[in-house]
């Protein structure tokens, strides 16, 4: 059986990479909405990047007001500068919510009306052109797919896909990871794993993914602690860089799974930061779907040295679940109620969260057989 494999067109990675990223941008138009938040603007990323385009002698305009994960209306608001700025082309430096916005604006560029039109379509009308750069590490979303946007009425987080999402280039230097606070480190290296995990425990896995998603793994389980640990730790941030965009690469061209379906809803009914809900579920969630695949999550333990050949693929899988435990430990990732949320507010949401899990089809790519009710049981065991 053959398989169609798809990675951004053109990747930049390294210190520097701005500059080197400049001849493409020439070819992408004249003035470029740079899509970015608040804190970008204060570290002074913005200003490296209008140098690099003031010396290109491109134009562009500063939308900054991402201030949390994307929503409807930030998508709106992007929209009316392009449109009134006269925009061809976007650049978004960020986290995964300014790369997100971005790509929502660049829907709503070419194919019209509002962002949660296109939930449960396929998105087909190329966008303009699309760079992104990545500041944590992070969503991978510099080589996704997807964008995940909240809708502001429905309360879901939309889980938005189609090829011409993928952004046209990549720029990945490890350079601005290293202002990233701890807590951001962390919920930010602990999504990439989970995309990692993911994607390898994919029905949808095929060998090219995995050999991202493996390398992935290996790197962040070396190098997550030392990054949390140290965040001027030069080495460990640019591994962490490189693992995360594999990560992306990885998950999109095999899917999340269990995890992400049931984090989108914490995150849309109790705000708690993606990958922090990611790490929150991820030991759970894994537990619970072990034993419909020892084989690829002994496989995992096996690659990171968690486990040996000798041992079986039962005891190899549970070793591997140590191994979660041990990072979100060693990365102080808060329970629900540490993080604190309300728990009667959790159990009274408990069918709303199951039912969008469930909608959003990631859960169905998990190798053991899912229903509404296996997801309730686990978002009750997140409080034992
Ligand atoms: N499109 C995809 O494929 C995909 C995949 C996973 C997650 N996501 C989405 O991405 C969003 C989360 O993105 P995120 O986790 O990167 O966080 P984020 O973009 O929301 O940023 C979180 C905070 O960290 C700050 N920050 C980012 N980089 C920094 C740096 N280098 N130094 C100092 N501060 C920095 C930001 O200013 C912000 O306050 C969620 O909405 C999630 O659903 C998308
Ligand atoms: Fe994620």
């Amino acid at each position: 059986m053959s398989f169609e494999f798809f990675i951004p067109p053109k990747i930049v990675v390294g210190n520097n990479a701005l500059e080197a990223a400049a001849t493409v941008w020439k070819q992408m138009g004249q003035k470029a909405l740079i899509v970015t938040d608040p804190m970008m603007v204060q570290l002074g990323n913005i200003a490296k990047l209008e140098d690099v385009l003031d010396k290109a002698g491109l134009s562009y305009c500063v939308y900054s007001d991402i201030t949390g994960e994307p929503t409807d209306k930030m998508i709106n608001h992007g929209m009316q500068i392009y449109r009134e700025e006269h925009c061809d082309f976007f650049i978004a430096l960020g986290g995964g919510s300014a790369l997100d916005t971005m790509k929502a604006i660049g829907v709503l560029a070419t194919s019209g009306g509002q962002i949660s039109d296109y939930m449960g379509k396929e998105i087909s009308v190329p966008t303009p052109p699309m760079t992104a750069i990545p500041t944590t590490a992070g969503t991978g979303s510099e080589a996704t797919q997807f964008t995940v946007i909240n809708d502001t009425k429905r309360k879901i987080k939309m889980l938005l896909k189609g090829q011409v999402l993928l952004p046209d280039l990549a720029v990945v230097d490890p350079q601005f990871t290293l202002s990233a606070p701890k807590s951001i480190t962390a919920s930010t290296g602990m999504d990439a794993f989970t995309h990692a995990v993911e994607a390898y425990t994919s029905t949808k896995a095929t060998k090219l993914s995995d050999t991202f998603a493996l390398s992935a793994i290996q790197r962040i389980v070396k190098n997550l602690p030392l990054a949390y640990a140290d965040g001027s730790n030069q080495e460990a941030r640019e591994e962490m860089a490189i693992a995360a965009l594999e990560a992306g690469i990885s998950f999109n061209n095999a899917s999340v799974t269990i995890v992400h379906g049931m984090s989108r809803p914490i995150g849309a009914l109790f705000h708690v930061p993606h990958g922090i809900s990611n790490a929150m579920l991820a030991e759970k969630c894994f537990a619970y779907v072990l034993d419909g695949a020892y084989d690829r999550f002994s496989a995992l333990a096996r690659a990171i040295g968690a486990a040996s050949l000798e041992d079986s693929d039962q005891k190899a899988s549970k070793a591997f679940l140590e191994v979660i435990k041990n990072l979100c430990q060693t990365c102080e990732i808060p329970s629900l109620e540490e993080y604190g949320i309300n728990r009667e507010l959790f159990f009274q949401s408990l069918d709303k969260m199951a039912e969008d899990a469930m909608d959003s089809k990631s859960p169905s790519n998990t190798r053991k057989p899912l229903t509404k009710g296996d997801l309730i049981l686990i978002y009750r065991s997140l409080w034992d």
